[in-house]
């Protein structure tokens, strides 16, 4: 199985629908310098299928993540975020575990993702499932910042 400690109480996980999308915008303007827009979140929803999922509590859309097998059997997480006042609950570790479960159980091998060099946090939860760096790219976001590239191997972290 994959490390799931610390994960949240009372959360459910479910696929996102159209009818969520006004909400995961919300949490998208409040956690990114540059958000998707929702033209892009219901393309993305489209594309990605059962691989866009959110979490819920107690009825309420809290956070989401979005995680697709690409060619190679390579695993992306393309985004994951947490509405702010419900952060440090353990619900990004409850969705990025159902991600990494749903990209095995799609035949993934590796996961790979980007992340801000300064996104001290999501790094933090990135590394407590077992991803390493292995990479930067330069100058990756619209501002300049930098990403580092993290991997997880599930042969080496299934467990
Ligand atoms: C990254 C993010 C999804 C984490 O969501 P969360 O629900 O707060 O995460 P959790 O409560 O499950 O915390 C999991 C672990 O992440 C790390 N972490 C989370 N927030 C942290 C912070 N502010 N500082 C340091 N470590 C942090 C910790 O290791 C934490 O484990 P712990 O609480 O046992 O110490 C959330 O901070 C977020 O939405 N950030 C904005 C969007 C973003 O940066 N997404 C990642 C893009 S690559």
């Amino acid at each position: 199985m994959i490390k799931s400690c610390g994960q949240a109480d009372n959360v459910k996980i479910r696929k996102a629908t159209f009818s969520d999308l006004n909400v995961i915008e919300t949490i998208e303007r409040s956690s990114f310098k540059t958000p998707y827009p929702k033209s892009i979140l219901k393309v993305l929803m489209i594309l990605v299928d059962d691989g866009f999922i959110v979490a819920e509590k107690q009825g309420k859309v809290v956070g989401y993540a979005i995680s697709i097998v690409e060619a190679g059997k390579r695993g992306h997480l393309i985004s994951i975020a947490v509405d702010p006042r419900y952060r440090r609950k353990g619900i990004g570790k409850t969705l990025l575990k159902h991600s990494l479960s749903y990209l095995k159980s799609r035949g993934a091998r590796t996961v790979f993702l980007e992340v801000r060099a300064s996104n001290v946090a999501a790094q933090a939860l990135y590394r407590s499932f077992g991803f390493k760096k292995v990479g930067i790219k330069r100058n990756y976001y619209p501002d300049g910042e930098d990403a580092l590239v993290m991997e997880l191997r599930f042969e080496d972290n299934d467990r």
